[in-house]
């Protein structure tokens, strides 16, 4: 995020002698991404973040691919997922590359977790809690995005059982969109949030402990399970840009106009792979003759997968939280029958989705067919 943040001590110089009292050094961590270009934070440990003391055997993750040349329209139903007590084990790939469900139950679990090849975004639709990171904590609760770059180590304790994520992992970076920051990366007037709706890592945990930690590491889609000789989150102090922090999808404010306005008005987060936007509640077109709901589009170049989360969606029948829809790229898509009818004349909507367009086609896994209807792809037909 390009905002500079700093939690903790930090000494005056980098690369410098930092110490605890007379006798212990810290030790200095360059923690960024792409190459030396990227975002980075320095961080200062109280151990060294490099005592793997025991390699575990790794597990496959690799999702099953069910169907990888897709062109029928999906509709998933998200909460038919079943849930599992581990935040990880609850994870499952359905649209690969890669959105992933989960619904965990375990209030915490005994292992620290790092994406080593992909940024995460967490959809919180269910759910309250602390995301904990070597970074600093951040609180999180219903409608929260928490967006996780590579490499941070983490886990998730939510106040109880019943928890619903959606989750998108990124192999490139993924930043707020650059038509709404200026050249330093400030978020301009017209954009539909700014900094004060970004929300930092605050309380950073200092753990001087020596033992065995596990952290699962996800690379290539192996879990590799490292036990380290200290505490990970030992981090007495860093600056820089590079760190997870929060966005309500409540503090997206809505773009509208007299006519209709096309989905990149609902545009959050952007990557070189795909978008993410946020449909809000908010005032229908104000023109006499407007047409509220969308019209016909052809997805050419982008599958779209729409994560329903609340509300009445105006432009489909039959649609619930939860449910997830595929519209495969290559063939258009639009309004149910009698969707766009009933649209018209209509001031306001009260739906709240988030929608992933990818640039190349998502495959479909066998979890993904565990809870499909099967029938979507046929109900536009009168
Ligand atoms: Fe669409």
């Amino acid at each position: 995020m390009p905002i500079y943040h700093s939690l903790g001590k930090i000494p005056h110089k980098r690369h410098t002698v930092f110490k605890n009292g007379k006798d212990r050094f810290y030790y200095e961590q360059l923690f960024g991404t792409i190459g030396f270009d990227g975002m980075s934070s320095l961080l200062y440990h109280v151990h060294r973040p490099t005592m793997v003391k025991e390699l575990r055997k790794p597990k496959d993750l690799t999702p099953k691919i069910a169907v990888e040349k897709n062109m029928r329209a999906l509709r998933l139903h998200g909460f038919k997922t079943r849930p599992e007590k581990d935040h990880l084990a609850a994870r499952k790939a359905i649209l690969v590359n890669s959105d992933v469900l989960a619904a965990p139950q375990a209030k915490s679990v005994d292992y620290f977790y790092k994406n080593a090849d992909c940024d995460e975004m967490i959809f919180v639709h269910k759910g309250s809690g602390t995301l904990r990171t070597f970074l600093g904590n951040i609180d999180f609760k219903y409608g929260d995005y928490l967006m996780i770059p590579r490499g941070v180590i983490y886990t998730m304790e939510f106040k109880d059982s019943d928890n619903r994520l959606f989750i998108v992992e990124s192999h490139r970076p993924m930043y707020t969109p650059k038509r709404y920051r200026n050249w330093f990366g400030q978020l301009l007037e017209h954009s539909p949030f700014c900094e004060r709706d970004i929300r930092r890592p605050k309380k950073l945990e200092t753990h001087d402990e020596k033992g065995s930690f596990v952290i699962k590491v996800k690379k290539q889609n192996m879990l590799h399970e490292l036990v380290y000789a200290s505490h990970p989150f030992d981090v007495v102090g860093w600056d820089g840009y590079n760190y997870p922090y929060a966005f309500s999808i409540h503090d997206f404010e809505p773009i509208t106009g007299r006519v209709h306005q096309p989905p990149p008005v609902h545009q959050t987060f952007e990557t070189d792979a795909f978008v993410v936007c946020s449909f809000c509640p908010r005032l229908y077109d104000y023109h006499p003759q407007a047409i509220p709901a969308p019209y016909n589009h052809s997805n050419i170049d982008s599958d779209e997968v729409l994560y329903y989360v609340d509300g009445d969606f105006m432009s489909r029948n039959d649609i619930g939280p939860g449910h997830i829809s595929l519209h495969p790229a290559g063939i258009p898509h639009g309004p149910h029958p009698g969707a766009m009818e009933r649209s018209i004349g209509k001031k306001e909507t009260d739906e709240l989705a988030v929608m992933v367009d990818t640039f190349k086609p998502l495959m479909v896994t066998e979890e993904a067919l565990k809870i499909d209807d099967g029938k979507y792809w046929k109900s536009w037909i009168e």
